[in-house]
């Protein structure tokens, strides 16, 4: 047990970003996306710690199961919807909210008889406008059309919010997200219904998304990696930005030794000893969730100082240059990535991005949390 790599969940961070996000949001409500399980932190746990939030939104109905198994009895959009005509039953039985993006969705809702048993309640939709990423949602000429179809609909409550997906938020200068908005208000100017437009990169950049006045019904914003205190934007930190790092990702060093100038370290013998040094070896992998694309030269912190991996990440196993932590013994407590070590410094050494690196954290990996 002693050995296991810990991933520590500050619910502390995860509570004040929150309450960051509802700070930026001005008056709109605040849908926190907790899909891909807690973008790695845990479904549960964070759902928990967002009690404050608006809605929780999920990717996919298991997760809406999940949700209400652990009691959690607030609102939730599942944000792909039903993916098949059997899905609408436990969609009402469970109140969960359909994202609604595809004509077949529609045909479903249409032959659907579930409503007059169980809840009876109507259910609650969320109708996606395609307006660039081409991903889910309907082509903005249909929008009325589909509208109106879903309002008719006896099973339908009659409060639809319109929601699209940004493709390039995080970039501030790239037109794109003007345009997508723009075409989201000419495509759903005359209906009614609140609007979904902002993920974490809308709230920071694009106040037109979420701060307009175009509906009464007013406004959502969808936010997921500022919750986690992850950077939505290149070449910062989520500290950069104004939010905490929700998880700390550590393990224990298992060998120390000292490698002779030539040798060389790791699987392939890719990196070679510049001289005499101390070489150690800390307990986490691919196997764990550490990238193995992590190049050698990305920093990890032995007792909270800076040093670098070299050679290959392996399954279980990464090793690490101790020249600059010389008194760095057996048991200490290295770490992977935290407040001190942003991951986005490890994601930007390992070709990837922030998200994929919580998100990819394995069963073997222990988890705690914190109130930090
Ligand atoms: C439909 C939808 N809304 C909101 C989000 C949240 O995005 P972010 O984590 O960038 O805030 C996502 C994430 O991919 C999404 O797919």
């Amino acid at each position: 047990m002693s050995r296991t790599a810990l991933a520590t969940i500050h619910l502390g961070a995860l509570r004040r970003n929150l309450a960051r996000v509802r700070e930026r949001a001005g008056g709109a409500r605040v849908m926190a996306v907790v899909k891909a399980d807690g973008y790695g932190h845990g479904l549960e746990r964070v759902a928990r710690a967002c009690a404050d939030a608006d809605a929780l939104g999920v990717a996919a109905l298991g997760d809406g199961l999940r949700l209400r198994a652990a009691g959690i009895a607030q609102r939730i959009v599942v944000l792909s919807g039903p993916d098949e005509a059997g899905d609408l039953a436990e969609f009402r039985r469970l109140e969960l909210d359909a994202v609604i993006h595809h004509e077949s969705q529609l045909a479903w809702l249409a032959a659907d008889r579930s409503v007059s048993s169980a809840s009876g309640r109507p259910l609650r939709v969320w109708l996606k406008v395609d307006t660039g990423m081409h991903r889910l949602g309907f082509d903005p000429r249909s929008i009325v059309e589909t509208y109106t179809k879903l309002r008719a609909l006896p099973n339908v409550d009659a409060d639809i919010v319109l929601m699209t997906h940004f493709a390039a938020s995080d970039e501030f200068d790239n037109d794109l997200t003007a345009a997508q908005i723009a075409r989201f208000d000419q495509a759903t100017a005359h209906l009614a219904g609140a609007r979904a437009l902002a993920n974490s990169a809308g709230l920071l950049g694009w106040p037109a998304a979420f701060a307009g006045s175009a509906s009464p019904a007013g406004h959502w914003v969808r936010v997921g990696g500022l919750l986690y205190g992850l950077s939505v934007v290149e070449g910062k930190s989520g500290t950069d930005l104004g939010f905490e790092p929700a998880m700390t990702l550590s393990t224990k060093l298992i060998s120390v030794k000292r490698v002779k100038k030539g040798e060389r370290i790791g699987y392939a013998a890719t990196w070679e000893c510049p001289e005499d040094m101390p070489i150690g070896v800390a307990a986490i992998g691919y196997g764990d969730g550490y990238p193995r694309s992590a190049q050698p030269g990305t920093p990890v912190l032995v007792n909270g100082m800076r040093a670098a991996i070299v050679g290959r990440v392996s399954m279980d196993l990464i090793t690490i240059d101790l020249r600059g932590a010389p008194r760095a013994q057996v048991g200490d407590r290295i770490t992977l990535w935290s407040r001190e070590l942003p991951v986005e410094t490890i994601a930007a050494h390992a070709g990837t991005i922030s998200y994929d690196l919580t998100c990819g954290m394995t069963r073997r990996v222990l988890f705690v949390e914190d109130d930090r």
